[in-house]
Formats: structure tokens, sequence, C-alpha cells
């Protein structure tokens, strides 16, 4: 028999932490900032193609708190016309009444002592009927409001570290961006740490969440033919992209507070670097994969904001964005070349791409080998045609992965042509219903796995790592260049 390439040697398959699928116990879903765009367009939408594919649990509820007093019914409609607008499937009515009924508002300050021991009475957590039922907590907040939050839910017993072993078990959910910057993230995790256990935090970042993006694993460690070719003696630089058509949507309060760096740059572009880039880790257990992608960021070497391996820009028209400053510095598009140090990745340089209000929606990676040694064609035109081979990995839209290389072109006359193979992920799995990234990732909350979230240490590498781009971004050092909508970004870009 073929034994797994999972296994170890005596034979046993390790717990595949990427793939592990504990039954679901009764649960309360909290969320926070439940009156937000998150909430409606990703949230709820979620939870309710979670509810139609009966993949919640028989006892599960969703208690929804926001500051606004709202009425219960209009804040219903509300949560429906997000779920039609917005869910995958659209709405059938038998489905959204069985999430529908299971749902709760609650109005609260996140100031306020009183409020949170009004919200430890609704949740019921001292009845003995609910001794082991989980808890998880959304924080879809603005992170301003992260820190007050986490010290109410702890300091009036709301959430308790696992390992006391007293109260039902409780999770709490960060929203990205985890804080403001380095010494912010260091912060909350410390506020965090006071209150839960690190195996009850849970960091999202719903990049990790994607099909596709767990795709990088599958493919860089279920195939033999690429693995020997992923280093520095075969890779000459790779490209990470996620540009996006949409400008910031009236976000305007969020995106200058936010800017692109936070955005997308210090957490999604930087876990799909770290996927591409990690050694296999000792297993699929999630801590041996964590440990693999924080090695990727500890081997970061610092950016210089003085040179050119940073451009920043903004697209035409953002100053007129309701909500905006006119004198506002905040980029909408940042691009960085950077150098892993390790044995590995010495001396290839990646280079990190992100932006709004560009030509089209785009995410994808592009790893470019380097040129055959010698040119063994006479014709020094056929040498100029003899593209190296590039790997794409299409994360969206039209997700897939291309490889480039030359063929023969047909004909007497001695010639050859960039041709590509090609695998389509929405041809080839067209009957597998795709799951959206918060889908996926709620359900990882409720059954505690954490593999696709970012572990302490990672978060704060990432901060530390885009430290100079926020500050050269701030301080003038670093120029922000108008670019106009629809193109690729400021000419200045890499
Ligand atoms: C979010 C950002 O995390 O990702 C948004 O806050 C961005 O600004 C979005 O538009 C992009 O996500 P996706 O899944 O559409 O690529």
């Amino acid at each position: 028999m073929t034994q797994s390439p999972f296994a170890d040697a005596s034979g046993t398959v390790a717990t595949i932490g990427l793939f592990n699928r504990p039954p679901l116990a009764p649960a309360t879903f909290v969320i926070f900032g439940a009156t937000g765009d998150l909430a409606m367009r990703k949230l709820i939408p979620a939870l309710y193609n979670l509810t139609k594919d009966g993949l919640l649990p028989d006892d599960f509820d969703v208690l929804c708190v926001a500051r606004t007093d709202m009425d219960y019914r209009r804040f219903m409609e509300r949560l429906r016309n997000g779920v039609a607008r917005h869910s995958r499937s659209g709405i059938d009515d038998d489905a959204w009444s069985r999430l529908g009924a299971r749902v709760d508002y609650h109005r609260m300050d996140y100031d306020a002592k009183a409020d949170y021991e009004g919200l430890r009475a609704k949740l019921g957590m001292k009845e003995a009927h609910n001794r082991h039922r989980r808890f998880v907590f959304y924080l879809s907040t603005p992170p301003t409001s992260f820190p007050s939050i986490i010290e109410g839910l702890g300091a009036n017993g709301i959430v308790t570290p696992a390992h006391h072993g007293d109260g039902p078990p409780t999770r709490v959910v960060f929203e990205k961006p985890f804080g403001r910057d380095a010494a912010s993230a260091v912060a909350l995790n410390r506020a965090a740490a006071k209150w839960l256990d690190e195996d009850q935090l849970f960091r999202m970042d719903h990049y990790l969440g994607k099909e596709t993006v767990q795709n990088i694993l599958i493919f860089r460690f279920a195939n033999a033919i690429f693995e020997p070719l992923w280093n520095r003696r075969y890779v000459h630089h790779v490209r990470i992209t996620a540009f996006e058509k949409i400008g910031i949507e009236g976000r305007g309060r969020f995106y200058e507070e936010t800017g692109i760096i936070r955005d997308v740059l210090q957490n999604h572009l930087l876990q799909i670097l770290a996927l591409c880039a990690m050694e296999p880790p000792a297993s699929f257990d999630t801590e041996r994969i964590r440990d693999e992608r924080a090695k990727v960021f500890g081997a970061l070497r610092p950016l210089e904001v003085a040179g050119d391996s940073i451009s920043l820009g903004r697209y035409a028209g953002y100053l007129d964005e309701k909500d905006v400053a006119k004198d506002s510095t905040t980029p909408t598009f940042a691009s960085v070349k950077l150098f892993i140090d390790n044995w590995r990745w010495a001396g290839v340089p990646f280079i990190l791409s992100t932006g709004k209000a560009l030509r089209d929606k785009q995410t994808q990676i592009d790893v470019h080998f380097g040129p055959v040694p010698l040119c063994l064609f006479k014709e020094q035109e056929i040498c100029t045609k003899m593209a190296p081979n590039v790997l794409t990995i299409r994360i969206q839209p039209e997700e897939g992965i291309t490889l480039r290389f030359c063929a023969k072109t047909p004909g007497d006359r001695q010639d050859v042509s960039p041709v590509t193979m090609d695998f389509d992920f929405q041809h080839r799995f067209k009957d597998n219903a795709q799951q959206e990234a918060y889908e996926k990732l709620l359900l990882d909350c409720l059954r505690g796995n954490q593999t696709l979230f970012a572990r302490q240490d990672e978060v704060e590498s990432m901060w530390r790592f885009v430290a100079p781009v926020l500050d050269g971004a701030a301080d003038g050092r670093i120029p922000v260049v108008d670019y106009d909508k629809g193109t690729e970004g400021p000419e200045v870009a890499l």
C-alpha cells in the first residue's frame, strides 16, 4: 500500500491541523460592531450559508451587539437585505428564517462596566445548562475599540483563561487589522493575554480562508516536482499582487485610519508570502504550520526608507471621497521589494504590490524562474524569444495555476513561442460549491482550529516589518504619487 505523504516513520498519519474537523458543540456567536459593514457584507451572509448548508450545530445562536439603539425588526430587515445582496447563493426564505430565529440584538456601551454585567446576564453564562456551551466573541468594531472590549469581557468574567477551567469555554476573534502598529499590537496581545490563553485568540485574516490560498500549501507539499526548484538556485524573483478595481466604497473614515499598508500589505500579502516561502512543516498540525510562517517573518530583511524598495500611490479623486481629509497622506497603493535572509531565498527579490481603483481585480503569485544557462540556438532572434518559465498561481478571479514554457512553433523554420499549461479551478471542480473564506474561518473559530489565524509572534513581526513604510508615509519621506483610476498604479511602482 502506498504510504501517505503526511505519515510519520511508523506509518501513522499525523493530525492534520489544516483539515481538522472536530464535531461542533452547542455555541453562541456574539458579534460586536454588528451594525457595521463587515457584519452586513460578510459575517451574517457567511452564517446564513452555513445554516443553509446544515453546517452549524443544532443548538446555535447569534447575539448581535452594537452601540446603537435599534428596533429589532428594522435591524433584522437590514440583515436580510445584507444577505440578499452579498450571499454567494442568494437568499431563500426557509434558510433565512432558520437563521433569523436564532439571531438577537443587544445594545451596549463598550466602555460601561454595568453594560458588561448586562451582557453576561443576557448570555446566561452562569446557567448550569450553558456550562459546556462555546461562546465565541467576534470583534468587528474599529480596532481602537478592541482594548476596552477585551478589558470589559475579562474584568467582568465573561471570558476566562481556558487553563483555569472555570466558566464555559470562550474564544475571541479579532477582525483585522490587529492594532495600528507594532506597539499597539504588542499592547493588544498583552491585554488579551491578561484574560485569555493564546489558544483562545483568533486573529482574523480572511485571505487565509480562501480555497486558493490554502491550495498554495497543497500545491507545494502534495507534489514532488516543484519543491526541488523552489529556491534561490532556480527562482529569479517572485511577484505577489493584490489589485482591486473598487476604490474605498464610501468607507472614508475607516480608510483614513487604515490605508493600504494596514489594510492589505501588513496582513493579506505577508500571509501569502509566508505560505509561498515557508519551509515544509514537520507536520500539518496547527502549530507546526504557524511555526514555519513565523520563521519567514523572522527572516525578513528590514526595509530601508531611502532607496527604491518602496513605492506608494494614491488614486486621483481620493481626496474628494466622503470623510477623507483634504490634506490626507493616506496611500491607496503600495509596492515593496523585500528579501528573505535565509538559505533558501538569499538574494531572491519578492515584490509585493497592492492597490485600489486599478484596472482589474487580480490577486496572484508569479514565480519567475531563471533563464536557461546558455542559448543553443544560432539565431539571436530565437534567443530573445526564449521567455523564462513563470508559474502563476491565480488566487482570484479565474482561480487556477498556469505554467509558462517555450515550445517549438510549428513549421519548417526553427522558432520558439511561449505557451502555457493551465489548471482552472472552477472548470475542474465545478460540482464542488466553493465556500467563502468567512464561512470556512467562522467554522474554524467554532471548532477551535487556529491553523488559518495569525499567532501572536506572527502578527507582531508583520507589524515590525511594515513599520518603515508606515513611518516613511506618515512623515513624507516616501512620496505618495498620484495615479489615474483604472490604471496599473503609479508609474514609479516597482
Ligand atoms: C479586506 C479589506 O480585508 O479585503 C478591503 O479591508 C478589501 O479593503 C478586501 O477590499 C479585499 O478582499 P477580497 O476577498 O475581495 O480580495
